[in-house]
């Protein structure tokens, strides 16, 4: 049975365990109220960046302007303990220095596009190359690299954050000068909504995700192994050695890539299955039976049944990378001090597929002047 939110946070008010802040030392909003700016670093060009700390329904959040990075993400345990779920850093100099895309926006292009190129309407674009032969996450320097313009918001559909960028024409190869809208919303029940919309002065490809690494035991707090995942997706997309979809939309039926009935992501990640010899794990695309749809739909449950901690992700999305942290190696640490090791956090980026500007036969990531990109993902908390 689910305990509902509101039970937990009752519970936790009683034993006076809500005013307990995972980061002491920092700013807290109110419940419900315009979001909290304050100065978190510069950056080595004399950019001030900051970080907005919003609070909505019991979950708490953290966002840079650098990169829309959430830096924390806080939400109770069955006993109302909160904890960050997010795995990240304390300073700005870290994030910039090197972070694995930790809690960022991604784009222009989420995920892969092979060779580091396409053609649209018989023209080549070359991109920027930052993985192997590949384009990953927008090339050397993508959104996640970006100082935002953000304005806050508190009002009926919750508080959340605006955030801008104008990504010039040609930028890591890509065509057109492309104006972006995030907003992150937090609703009146806790839940975080990441709407998307972009537009283009000419023809361009558009795949936009957030890059958020969860451990629901709190960040710092062992691997997620034990996590139980499900997945309502009955294909996935197989790749090469270097991550790229081979074009085959291949069945999880008999194979560890079923998590149509959840299951902990441990049972199988060791399987001597070739895909998970490649990626050292799961870092693959799960084609979501529900396809693209105008409203979020049920696209992932994750739960932790040490802390219940439980996230339901909704999307319009129609595939979802899971990537189960594979190269983490102990080199980085998080605010808890402890290191990052593989598999110590995991991300769930809603997309469209990986390389489809080079696959007419997956869904189109094409963007033409007059029309305008949307995306929605929901994530809904709760303690079971
Ligand atoms: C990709 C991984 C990549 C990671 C970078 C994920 O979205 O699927 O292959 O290594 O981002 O941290």
């Amino acid at each position: 049975m689910e305990t509902s939110r509101r039970t937990v946070l009752a519970a936790a008010a009683a034993a006076g365990l809500t005013a307990v802040a995972a980061t002491p030392g920092t700013a807290h909003a109110k419940e419900g109220a315009k979001p909290v700016k304050e100065l978190f670093g510069t950056l080595a060009d004399g950019t001030k960046v900051h970080r907005w700390t919003l609070a909505n329904g019991g979950t708490r959040m953290k966002v840079l302007s650098y990169g829309g990075i959430v830096q924390s993400l806080e939400i109770p345990d069955r006993h109302g303990r909160y904890a960050n779920v997010s795995l990240g850093f304390d300073t700005l100099d870290a994030y910039a220095a090197s972070s694995p895309y930790f809690g960022a926006l991604i784009g222009r292009y989420g995920n892969r596009i092979g060779g580091s190129r396409f053609t649209l309407d018989g023209r080549e674009y070359q991109l920027s190359v930052n993985d192997g032969p590949n384009s990953l996450h927008g090339g050397a320097a993508g959104f996640d690299k970006r100082v935002w313009d953000v304005e806050p918001f508190s009002g009926p559909r919750g508080v959340g954050l605006v955030l801008r960028y104008v990504s010039a024409d040609g930028e890591m190869g890509y065509p057109g000068r492309l104006d972006t809208t995030v907003t992150y919303t937090l609703g009146g029940n806790g839940d975080w909504r990441i709407d998307y919309a972009a537009t283009t002065d000419r023809p361009t490809v558009v795949n936009l995700t957030s890059h958020t690494y969860f451990n629901l035991a709190g960040e710092g707090g062992g691997d997620i192994l034990g996590h139980e995942l499900r997945l309502p997706a009955s294909r996935y997309t197989p790749t090469d050695a270097t991550l790229i979809p081979t074009g085959e939309l291949a069945k999880v039926t008999g194979t560890p890539f079923d998590f149509r009935h959840g299951k902990p992501i441990g049972r199988d990640i060791r399987t001597a299955h070739p895909q998970l010899v490649l990626a050292k794990g799961f870092d693959h695309n799960w084609v979501l039976d529900k396809g693209i749809t105008r409203a979020p739909q049920y696209a992932a449950t994750l739960r932790d049944p040490v802390s219940g901690r439980t996230m339901r992700m909704a999307t319009t999305e129609p595939g979802m990378q899971f990537y189960s942290g594979n190269f983490l190696d102990g080199t980085l640490h998080g605010p808890s001090g402890r290191t990052y090791r593989q598999g110590d956090g995991l991300c769930l980026e809603t997309q469209h597929f990986p390389d489809s500007p080079n696959r007419p036969d997956f869904p189109s990531t094409v963007l033409r002047p007059g029309e305008t990109y949307r995306s929605a993902t929901v994530h809904s908390f709760s303690a079971r």
